[in-house]
């Protein structure tokens, strides 16, 4: 009975120091958000080629479009936030591709008249919780690489979680 309680005793030290790392990590590393840390999840990605993973989030304008299924043309003041990690794994169990440090939080908004230029779409991220949009040549950059998906809105993201 007393090796047994012993060994629970040891057991419980063992997790609490575990759990204490990882706390101690997370805390390290924790950036500032912006206003995206309340939204909702659209859906989520992996790139292979960055070794990022990403959360893309959408304001309520956006999951109210979503659940409508009224996303083609997307409507004004929808916001998306893709927000990414470098990848890792778990330091418990590696075949887990888990959030490493923070890699940034890029932002799409919509604005029919004021991004017209871009699709209606203004590109832009947070800088810590403000968010910065980009100026007319570095939002070119960013639609070029969005023209393909004309027929979709500018957009890749396909909800699956709204
Ligand atoms: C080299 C091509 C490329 C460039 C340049 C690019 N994007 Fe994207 N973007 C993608 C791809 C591919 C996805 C979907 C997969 C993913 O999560 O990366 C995406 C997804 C997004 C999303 C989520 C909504 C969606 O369309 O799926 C946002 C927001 C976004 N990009 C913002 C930006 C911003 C801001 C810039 C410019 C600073 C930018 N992108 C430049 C290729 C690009």
């Amino acid at each position: 009975m007393k090796n047994t309680s012993t060994a629970a005793l040891l057991l419980a030290a063992a997790a609490f120091t575990t759990a204490t790392t990882l706390n101690a990590e997370t805390k390290a590393a924790k950036p500032v958000h912006g206003e995206y840390k309340d939204w909702l999840t659209l859906s989520v990605s992996h790139r292979l080629d960055k070794h990022l993973v990403r959360s893309i989030l959408g304001n309520d304008v956006a999951i109210k479009a979503a659940r409508a299924g009224n996303t083609n043309p997307w409507p004004d003041g929808t916001i998306f936030a893709k927000v990414g990690w470098k990848e890792k794994t778990h330091p418990n169990w590696p075949q887990a591709v888990v959030p490493g440090e923070f890699a940034g939080a890029e932002a799409m908004v919509k604005d029919s008249k004021k991004f017209a230029e871009t699709g209606g779409w203004g590109f832009g991220h947070w800088e810590g919780d403000k968010l910065v949009m980009n100026d007319k040549e570095k939002s070119a950059t960013c639609f070029a690489c969005h023209t393909p998906m004309k027929d979709n809105d500018y957009v890749y993201t396909v909800p699956v979680l709204q």
